[in-house]
Formats: C-alpha cells, sequence, structure tokens
C-alpha cells in the first residue's frame, strides 16, 4: 500500500518534492494546494513540469484536509504555524522543508503548540532539507570515528546567484543597503532555522548547550546587479554569512556556518568552497566535502538549470523520510528519532 501524500505548494523545492512523491515506489500523489491564485486548478504534473496527472491544484484547505491524507509534504515560503497545526491535529504527518528542524526556531510557544498536535492528532512532523538538515547528518555521521569531539563546523559555502526565490534572499540580507541598521537582527530571524539544527547535533551528541548565538558579516555589491528575479544595487549587501554557535560555557562546540553569495562583484570578495564542509576538531581531525556535481548527460546550460540541482537535494530528505515518518511515534521527530533515511527504492537499475 502506497502513503498518500498532499503536496504543499509547487514553488524551487515544492516542484521537484511533487516530482519525486510521484516517481517514489511507496508514495501516491492525491492533492496539490496552491498559493498562487493562477496556479489553482492547473494539473500537478504541469505545474511541477513533467506529464499531466489528473490531480488539479486547489487552494481549498478543507478539500485537502478531507482527503485524509497519511502526509503532507510541506514545502512553502514560509511555515503557519496554526495550519501545521491543523494538519498534526487531524492525525496527518507533516514532512517539510520550511524553516523546521527541532521547531526551536520558531520559538517555545510554537513549538509546544505543534508538540500537543502531534500528541492529540497521534502524528508526528519532521523538517530536513540539505541545510538544515541533511548537512548536520553529514556532520554527525563524520564525527561518528572520533573517540574525542572537541569542536564541530559544518560550514555551506556556495553561490547562490541562481536561487530565484527574492523573498527568501531578501529575507537573509541580501539587496538590502549595507548601511541599513537592522541587518544583524534580520539576519539573525531569517536563518533561524540554523539554531535547530545547532540543537539537533548537540541532542545527538549529548552535550547540554547553555547557549545558541548567531554571528553575521557582510559582503556589499561594488556594482549593480539585475539577476532577473531581484536586483542588488552597488552599495547593497551580495555576500552573507551567518554563524550559528551552540556553546558549553563560553566555548563554542557545534558551529553552523553559510557564506553566500549573490552576484559577481563584491568586497570582500570572499573565497568560495562550492559546497558543504564538515570539520571535525578532535581525535582523529576530520576533514568531509560534499559537492554537488551534474549527472551524466546533463542538458541544463544554464546556471537556474544547475540550481534545480540544489532543489533536489534539499527536497529529497524531507520526501525520503515520509515512509519512516508514518511508522515513527507522534510529535516532533528529528534524525535521531527516525531510522536512516535513505534513498531506498530510488536505484535506477531494474525500474
Ligand atoms: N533546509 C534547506 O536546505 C532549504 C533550502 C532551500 C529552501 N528551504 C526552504 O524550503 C521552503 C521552500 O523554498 P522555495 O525556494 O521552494 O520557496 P519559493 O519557491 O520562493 O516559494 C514556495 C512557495 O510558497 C508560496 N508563496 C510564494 N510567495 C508567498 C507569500 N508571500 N506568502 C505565502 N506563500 C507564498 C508559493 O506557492 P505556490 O507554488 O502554491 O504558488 C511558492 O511557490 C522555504 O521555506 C525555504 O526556506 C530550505
Amino acid at each position: 500500500m502506497s502513503l498518500r501524500v498532499v503536496q504543499w505548494t509547487t514553488g524551487n523545492v515544492g516542484r521537484r518534492a511533487l516530482r519525486a512523491i510521484v516517481a517514489h515506489p511507496g508514495l501516491e500523489l492525491v492533492g496539490l494546494y496552491a498559493w498562487s491564485p493562477d496556479k489553482v486548478g492547473q494539473d500537478a504534473g504541469t505545474l511541477a513540469g513533467i506529464e499531466p496527472l489528473g490531480v488539479a491544484a486547489t487552494n481549498d484547505v478543507e478539500a485537502l484536509l478531507a482527503l485524509e491524507p497519511d502526509c503532507i509534504s510541506y514545502n512553502p515560503l514560509w511555515p503557519d504555524v496554526d495550519l501545521v497545526c491543523r494538519f498534526l491535529e487531524a492525525g496527518i504527518d507533516v514532512s517539510t522543508t520550511a524553516a523546521f528542524i527541532t521547531g526551536h526556531g520558531l520559538g517555545a510557544g510554537s513549538r509546544a503548540r505543534i508538540e500537543a498536535a502531534c500528541t492529540k492528532g497521534g502524528s508526528s512532523i519532521f523538517g530536513s532539507g540539505m541545510n538544515p538538515g541533511f548537512a548536520n547528518l553529514l556532520g554527525l555521521v563524520s564525527a561518528g570515528i572520533c573517540d574525542r569531539i572537541d569542536r564541530i563546523t559544518v560550514t555551506e559555502s556556495v553561490d547562490a546567484t541562481g536561487y530565484a526565490s527574492a523573498e527568501t534572499q531578501q529575507s537573509v540580507g541580501f539587496g538590502h543597503p549595507i548601511t541599513h541598521p537592522g541587518l544583524h537582527d534580520m539576519v539573525e530571524r531569517g536563518t533561524a532555522v540554523f539554531q535547530d539544527g545547532v540543537y539537533l547535533m548537540a541532542d545527538a551528541l549529548a552535550i547540554e548547550l547553555s547557549d545558541v548565538r548567531c554571528e553575521t558579516a557582510f559582503a556589499t555589491a561594488t556594482q549593480d546587479h539585475d539577476l532577473g528575479f531581484m536586483r542588488i544595487d552597488e552599495g547593497c549587501v551580495a555576500g552573507v554569512e551567518a554563524s550559528w554557535h551552540g556553546l558549553v560555557g563560553e566555548r563554542s562546540v557545534i558551529e553552523l556556518k553559510v557564506r553566500w553569495k549573490m552576484g559577481q562583484h563584491m568586497e570582500p570578495d570572499w573565497p568560495l568552497e562550492h559546497g558543504y564542509l564538515v570539520r571535525v576538531e578532535g581525535q582523529p581531525e576530520i576533514r568531509t566535502k560534499l559537492e554537488i556535481r551534474p549527472p551524466k548527460g546533463f542538458q541544463g546550460r544554464s546556471f537556474e538549470d544547475f540550481m534545480q540541482l540544489g532543489m533536489i537535494i534539499t527536497a529529497m530528505p524531507a520526501v525520503n523520510a515520509i515512509p519512516h515518518l508514518h511508522r515513527a511515534a507522534p510529535g516532533i521527530r528529528t534524525y535521531t528519532d527516525l531510522p536512516l533515511v535513505t534513498g531506498a527504492g530510488l536505484c535506477s537499475a531494474g525500474r
């Protein structure tokens, strides 16, 4: 029996999640929510760039709940805690990439409401993505061969120019004047889900944190950039660094760092690693690098095409967890609760 899944939105990540659900041998797409009025009534397959599927997008939340899906694959721009609680109270699991790993970044009140909704509905919620999400798992796996762990750093160091989500980019500082007095607070709010990643890793390593803190740094555009989906003018933010530190006393033991650049001309012109780096300080010292490369025969020509790979690696950790989530105990579930989340059923041989 396949699990019945409703896809929530078809943005950058949602389109790839939808395609993955349709291709997954253990999942069945039974409904699609559309936030944009012009998507309502359109076929799910058409919206995801594949063949028509006979499932029409709707903005009728009641009708989607009435389908009694096993899970909602939730990829909206921002999470709506009221709505998520409704799903969970109705006994529907939620697998999401929308600013959720442990729920700490949403605030204690929202997190408690989500826990209570899970208990009431006997349902569970899991949040992942590439980073935070899979990158935290990579850090934990890397540290699993050490006999002493002093500190783990997980760094995302990428050119984000092709990530065409203007609201997301602006919410983490991009495009605002470098003199904007609220930049640090904006980035702290916009990357708050990384604090979830810190808590997840601390929990997995049995570390009692005394505090979690965010540090930021910025690079300034030295020319105007028109990126199509947004502009970054000279004198505005074209590079953002955010470091979330998990502290024991004043010692940083977990650091989740992002270095994002958009456009070609900025000062300082930070070097990029073009991937995800784990550094474990301890015994031994570990360095793990995850690079994302196009597959053989990749037809994409543009940077935007390449960014599709970034959307796949964001969508898949949440989609792949859906079967495990269905069997999990009610509550907020993380990588510490679920069996190993793999691409089971996705091997191309014999399909
Ligand atoms: N952990 C990770 O690695 C990671 C990486 C990237 C993204 N994310 C998260 O994944 C989620 C989806 O990202 P994305 O790039 O797919 O986002 P997106 O394409 O910018 O937006 C997703 C969808 O949200 C709806 N939407 C657009 N504007 C909205 C607004 N003003 N208010 C409410 N809904 C709106 C639209 O739904 P319709 O399609 O129905 O019109 C849109 O397609 C976000 O929460 C993002 O932060 C996580």
